[in-house]
């Protein structure tokens, strides 16, 4: 990449996606990110004495922190994990700033002052955490470039579109984000948080009933082959140190996540018990040994997305389900580009990856969408492109020759300051 506006002797800009579930992160201009791992953490207050040696980092609390996949799976003592995300908002200063120098350090393996930075976020981030994220990339990274961009808008350019109505689901929130000429229509954004951690939650309440316990692969040493249905032989291994509840769930959830992408889908049509009950089985076998088929079950968990009336602990409950979400939203918006909307239904996030999910929401807005209105949903049939859209559309605004124009350059925040990004980044 040349110099451009900004100035300097840059190498190329990197594009960070920063998801409650995942970061991807990577050099614009690619087809996909260099990185991609979870985003919580592993945090440890050390008591006293040298740390040891490790993929950890030592912040002025006196906290280390473990992160990345092979880091963040190695059973310590008295590790918490920590999520510095809340409600898709950086929160968690500190550990956001362990997963930056070690995406500079392990991932770009460069020096941040050398890459103008494309940043995604929510579209409902406030403005203070905008300006604090401004600040911390200039004066503490030292970047020559940066730019903030809602995630819903970088979703719609890596679907070749500017204007469309985005269904996200992810980890912790589903949400309608319409977008229309590159700018999200806040007053149209619709959200609930019926997304893959409330599936994770459902699938654990299920193996509860069953009886079934879940073992994350760090426990076992070894294990048996059992007939289907049976107790799981397995031992234990020897010497795990004692961790925390926090750290375990995180583990469990994991095994549970695996279950959700291999075995759930949802149903095309609202869920009825007799046609569930003809369900072809599917075979699943956990890390422990444990093993079995599940038919109906694989209908029932799912359908809360779509129809949260009968969900076991949300009585009495308001939340929408997917098909009303995106007619919510769309309803919220100016009649005038309803049709733009309805015509570019684009949907992405890690969720959405459920068998069935784009048929189903299909064929509810069909029934919902006022008959005059063409409807057409998009949705990537690359599971890459449907988890990592974000960061693509990302990829793609940052290496355009008109985009160059657009960063808020390190002079810019010199002289303007850190309100240069409620100017530069609407
Ligand atoms: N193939 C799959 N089938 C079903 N669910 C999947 C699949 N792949 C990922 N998921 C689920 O998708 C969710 C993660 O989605 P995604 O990566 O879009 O989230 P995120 O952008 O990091 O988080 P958020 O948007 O909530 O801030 C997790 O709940 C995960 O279990
Ligand atoms: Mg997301």
């Amino acid at each position: 990449m040349s110099g451009g506006v900004y100035g300097g002797d840059e190498v190329g800009a990197l594009v960070f996606d920063i998801g409650s579930f995942s970061i991807r992160a990577g050099y614009a201009g690619e087809d996909c990110p260099k990185a991609d791992f979870p985003t919580s953490l592993g945090a440890h207050v050390e008591e006293e004495g040298p740390a040891e040696m490790g993929s950890e980092q030592e912040n002025t609390s006196g906290r280390s922190f473990y992160l990345d996949t092979t880091a963040l799976h190695v059973p310590r003592a008295g590790v918490e994990l920590i999520s510095p995300l809340k409600n898709g908002m950086i929160e968690e200063w500190e550990g956001f700033q362990a997963i930056m120098d070690h995406v500079y350090s392990k991932h770009i393996k460069s020096e941040p002052s050398l890459h103008p930075v494309l940043m995604s976020e929510a579209p409902w981030n406030s403005r203070a955490n905008r300006e604090k994220l401004t600040e911390l990339m200039f004066e503490h990274y030292n970047i020559p470039a940066f730019f903030l961009c809602k995630t819903a808008v970088l979703t719609a350019f890596a679907n070749g579109r500017a204007t469309g109505l985005v269904l996200d689901s992810g980890a912790t929130h589903t949400t309608a984000i319409p977008v229309h000429d590159g700018y999200v229509l806040q007053q149209g954004i619709v959200k609930s948080p019926l997304a893959g951690d409330f599936i994770t939650m459902q699938c654990r309440e299920m193996f509860q009933e069953m009886n079934i316990e879940i073992i994350p692969p760090y426990m076992i040493a070894s294990k048996e082959a059992v007939r289907e249905g049976a107790s799981p032989i397995w031992t234990k291994k020897d010497k795990i140190p004692p961790v925390t509840k926090s750290w375990h769930t995180y583990m469990c959830n994991e095994v549970i996540q695996d279950f959700q992408a291999s075995v759930l889908q949802v149903s095309d049509s609202p869920y009825d018990e007799q046609v569930a009950a003809q369900m072809p089985t599917l075979h699943y076998e956990m890390p422990s040994g444990y093993n079995g088929d599940y038919g109906a079950e694989r209908l029932r968990i799912p359908e809360g997305l779509f129809d949260p009336s009968n969900v076991k602990g949300l009585s009495g409950n308001t939340m929408l389900g997917v098909g009303h979400v995106v007619t919510t939203s769309i309803g919220m918006c100016d009649i005038d580009i309803r049709p733009g909307l309805y015509g570019s239904v684009i949907v992405t996030g890690g969720n959405t990856l459920l068998q069935g999910f784009t048929e189903r929401l299909n064929r509810e807005l069909s029934q919902k969408a006022p008959p005059s209105m063409r409807l057409k949903l998009i949705a990537s049939s690359s599971s890459m492109e449907r988890r990592f859209s974000p960061w693509i559309g990302g990829s793609i605004l940052a290496s355009l020759g008109t985009f160059q124009q657009m960063w808020i350059s390190k002079q810019e925040y010199d002289e303007g300051g850190k309100q240069s990004v409620e100017r530069k980044c609407p």
